[in-house]
């Protein structure tokens, strides 16, 4: 008996700046990465992705700048590192314009701003997109973001989490239960817009957050946006479980992928939402030609200008390896500047070199989710991810915008298709959630904690508070 072959999720993960996670090659012939503030390359990538026949445009986000390496911002500013950055949710009304069917998730954080405002921002998003909005839940984690808001240093992992449930909870009462599905009236003939017997506060009060509602939107066709969330963390994990739809994971195996995927569903199902709640995506790199030689060019090229200055402020090096003589090991480095606490000494075998070191970096990490080859060859690679690994989806690293979005619409979208890895085409007028759970999934399903609130039950007094 012939079993559906497992479909594969596709984004394209972008972030409103001008070098994201593809250090350096901005400046590369063609690169529009530098247009970013520009209301044109919005247009453009939109349209782009719905050619492509994209799930989504997935937008990164930070709100601090990247300044812990060499003690401060300039190798950042000067690499366009993820400075200067735009506000993801501000572009997307813009995509929205030029689109009928791409999804798009945006990154926000849990940690630096009450949750009633960013309801209304989503619940509008969701409206303007016509259901095709998805949130990426991030706690953040730069040193720089937390002093942007008033905050000595960041507030504690684990803690960060448990602001964020109760953030989540609030947006649940206000998304869910703050208005009935049959609230708005639209009755012209009798001038009533609202129901007021179908809206209520929401009066939370908790230990973080103390929000009255009623919420200021009335619902939209999702509701709650598509809920996105990344980690690996047993805290993260345990959120993940609670709330999260679509959590970006990874590994350096097949095995390695299964069971971070695992634990994953696995806190789902504790929650008591079933083992299927949860699409695993992992970010992918595929770099596809129509020969192999030419595949293999582009690689070349990416490789070659790739910057490592730019690969150590992301990552927030410790020490600056090329401020020292090429033969001095890490350790060595480590240990003159007082830093053999941090997580590069025990990342990095003894007698790793500055210059090893280097080297390595430039060389690029070993990946999984790797591939560069003819469209058959990214093909076959692909669905071993799909039926080896069981991975659901991607998020597809762009090294040319938007030369790798159309390079993946036109040599790999076709053969995929071919494949009956993806559908032939857009199903018009479906929400994000639709497009990524079935039809007739336009909402959480009663399952999730979200649920709870529909109907304005458990919610507190329903009064005006004071
Ligand atoms: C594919 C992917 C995308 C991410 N995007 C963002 C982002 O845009 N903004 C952000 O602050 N963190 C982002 N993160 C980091 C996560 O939010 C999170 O901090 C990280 O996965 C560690 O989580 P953990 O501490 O629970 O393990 C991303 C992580 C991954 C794997």
């Amino acid at each position: 008996m012939p079993t559906e072959k497992k479909q594969l999720i596709v984004n394209l993960f972008e972030m409103a700046c001008v070098s994201h996670i593809t250090h350096g090659l901005w400046v590369l012939e063609g690169n529009n990465r530098h247009r970013t503030a520009e209301l044109d390359y919005w247009l453009e990538l939109a349209q782009v992705s719905e050619d492509a026949g994209f799930d989504a445009i997935f937008l990164a986000d930070v709100i601090g700048a990247y300044d812990d390496f060499r003690d401060g911002p300039e190798t950042a500013l000067r690499e366009g590192l993820q400075i200067p950055n735009l506000d993801p949710l501000s572009v997307i009304p813009a995509m929205a314009a030029v689109s009928r069917n791409v999804g798009f998730g945006a990154t926000y954080s849990t940690s630096y701003e009450p949750p009633f405002a960013f309801a209304r921002r989503a619940a509008t998003l969701d409206h303007l997109t016509n259901g095709r909005f998805g949130w990426n839940i991030v706690t953040s984690y730069l040193s720089n973001a937390a002093r942007n808001f008033g905050l000595a240093e960041q507030i504690e992992h684990d803690t960060r989490y448990r602001i964020a449930d109760e953030y989540l909870e609030v947006l649940y009462k206000l998304w869910e239960g703050s208005w009935d599905d049959d609230a708005v009236l639209n009755d012209r003939e009798h001038g009533v817009y609202s129901d007021p017997d179908k809206v209520r506060y929401i009066n939370h009060h908790g230990e973080h957050f103390q929000v009255a509602g009623p919420h200021l939107v009335a619902p939209s066709r999702q509701r709650t946006p598509v809920l996105f969330q990344a980690t690996g963390s047993a805290a993260g994990i345990e959120f993940a479980g609670r709330h999260a739809e679509v959590v970006f994971t990874g590994g350096r195996t097949a095995a390695d992928y299964r069971a971070n995927s695992g634990k994953i569903l696995a806190a789902a199902a504790q929650e008591g939402r079933g083992t299927q709640a949860i699409k695993c995506i992992v970010q992918a790199g595929v770099i596809v030609g129509r020969t192999e030689e030419e595949a293999q060019r582009k690689w070349d090229l990416y490789r070659s200008r790739t910057s490592v200055d730019g690969i150590m402020a992301h990552g927030g090096f410790a020490i600056d390896p090329t401020a020292y003589s090429p033969d001095t090991t890490v350790h060595e480095i480590l240990a003159r500047e007082g830093k053999l606490d941090s997580p590069l000494a025990s990342s990095t075998p003894p007698g790793t070199t500055a210059e090893a070191l280097l080297d390595q970096l430039r060389a690029g990490r070993q990946e999984r989710y790797f591939v560069v080859g003819t469209p058959k060859v990214v093909c076959d690679e692909i669905e071993r991810w799909l039926d080896a690994d069981g991975v659901d989806g991607i998020n597809l690293r762009q090294y040319h915008s938007f030369g790798t979005a159309r390079d993946f619409g036109e040599l790999v979208v076709p053969e995929l298709r071919r494949r009956g890895r993806i559908p032939q085409g857009y199903t018009a007028g479906e929400t994000l959630r639709e497009r990524i759970f079935g039809a007739g999934n336009s909402r959480l399903p009663q399952t999730h904690r979200a649920a709870r609130y529909r109907l304005g039950a458990n919610l507190g007094s329903l009064q005006p508070s004071g």
